[in-house]
């Protein structure tokens, strides 16, 4: 996630940066054309885009629903770049004031893109002060105090509201309802990745054979994040070894870093093993999982709990989550008999179907929709 800075009162855009950001901002796609995957989306985005600035007006608020590294940020800098306008950019728990945001919203430009990361981690009074701009760009401001107090409604430039979430549950309706775009981001398939993990590749002048950029594709977890870090570190890999990065060194490195034959890190296989081998296979509550593997509540499901769901390991009933058929067969463990509830399980499969299930996601397409 975004690093966000702070300067006085007003949120800035990140200004320090770890490698790690420095570098993945140097792989960010820097407009649709290279973007890769998502492509009803893409086709959408392109008309609204194209449409908003034939009109000479800002794009409409736009809403990015999608687990951690799937590309919202980058989208958010995409449609600013398109549409030729400066990117402002804050998340929902840093812009905990009112006075915070009306600060910002005064001092954009027309025609600029608001971005909000975590925007479903706004507090209820930014998010109520959010709405007016939102619908008629003005905001509304209270001046005096006791019974001559009045509200004025301060005039804002047009702008484009870009929010971003992994969590589009917590969104409430009145905020989710004012944005006309609304897009859910899906895991991309290893084809998409690979072709991620080639263009990475070229702008890192790494020397990848097209068989290991398959092979750490079909283990990114489905994430291009994941993809980008992968290569950056069978990179360092292939360099000790003085030589291209081939299969061969691909498959070494991902086992030196953890990375099992499905893709699943350590963190994965940590939470499935917990649930088969201390929980009799579930169902068990998402806190006691989280204790169980010593990490936040809200990183095992934001993070961890999307993927396993998505690939048919997890799944989620009323009464807690449970480890399906599939991943006791990728432990080589048998299913206890009345471990697992009827019907709460995708269709179970083999270890080997594991690596077709990640190869070939047959996931829905991406969902946007416009108003
Ligand atoms: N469609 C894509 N094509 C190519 N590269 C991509 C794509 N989507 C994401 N990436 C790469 O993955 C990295 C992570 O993407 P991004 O920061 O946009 O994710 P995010 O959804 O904002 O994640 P978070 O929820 O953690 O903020 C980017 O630096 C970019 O290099
Ligand atoms: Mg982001």
């Amino acid at each position: 996630m975004t690093i966000i800075e702070r300067t006085g009162r007003v949120v800035v855009n990140p200004a320090t940066e770890s490698g790690e950001e420095r570098v993945e901002v140097q792989l960010r796609p820097q407009n649709l054309s290279q973007f890769i995957g998502q492509e009803k989306l893409k086709k959408n985005l392109r008309v609204f885009l194209a449409a908003a600035k034939e009109r000479k007006e800002p794009l409409d608020h736009a809403l990015f629903c999608a687990a951690p590294g799937l590309g919202k940020t980058t989208l958010a800098n995409i449609i600013a770049k398109e549409m030729g306008a400066n990117l402002r950019q804050t998340s929902g728990p840093v812009l905990d004031r009112v006075g915070d945001l009306a600060a910002i919203l005064t001092s954009l430009s027309e025609g600029d893109v608001f971005f909000i990361d975590e925007i479903h981690r706004l507090s209820r009074s930014v998010e109520e002060a959010l709405y007016p701009a939102l619908e008629e760009f003005k905001l509304d401001i209270i001046v005096g105090q006791g019974p001559s107090a009045k509200t004025v409604k301060l005039p804002l430039p047009r702008f484009t509201l870009v929010g971003a979430t992994t969590r589009s549950g917590l969104l409430t309706s009145p905020l989710r309802d004012r944005f006309g775009i609304v897009a859910t981001l899906e895991f991309y398939d290893a084809a998409e990745l690979a072709q991620i993990i080639l263009r990475s590749a070229a702008i890192l002048k790494v020397d990848i054979d097209p068989a290991a950029a398959a092979e750490v594709a079909r283990r990114s977890r489905g994430t291009p994040r994941i993809a980008n870090r992968l290569l950056r570190r069978i990179r360092d890999f292939a360099q000790i070894e003085k030589g291209r990065v081939t299969l061969a060194v691909a498959q070494k490195a991902l086992a030196a870093l953890e990375v099992d034959q499905a893709g699943l890190d350590r963190m994965d296989c940590l939470i499935l093993l917990s649930i088969i081998e201390k929980f009799g296979g579930g169902p068990v509550g998402l806190d006691t999982i989280a204790v169980a593997v010593s990490e936040e509540r809200e990183t095992v499901e934001d993070v961890y709990e999307p993927f396993l769901i998505k690939s048919g390991f997890l799944a989620r009933t009323p009464r807690g989550r449970v480890a399906t058929p599939l991943a006791y067969a990728h432990f080589g463990k048998a299913v206890p008999a009345g471990a697992v509830p009827a019907g709460a399980v995708p269709a179970g499969g083999t270890p080997q179907s594991v690596a077709e299930e990640l190869q070939f996601f047959d996931g829905p397409e991406n969902g946007s929709q416009s108003s």
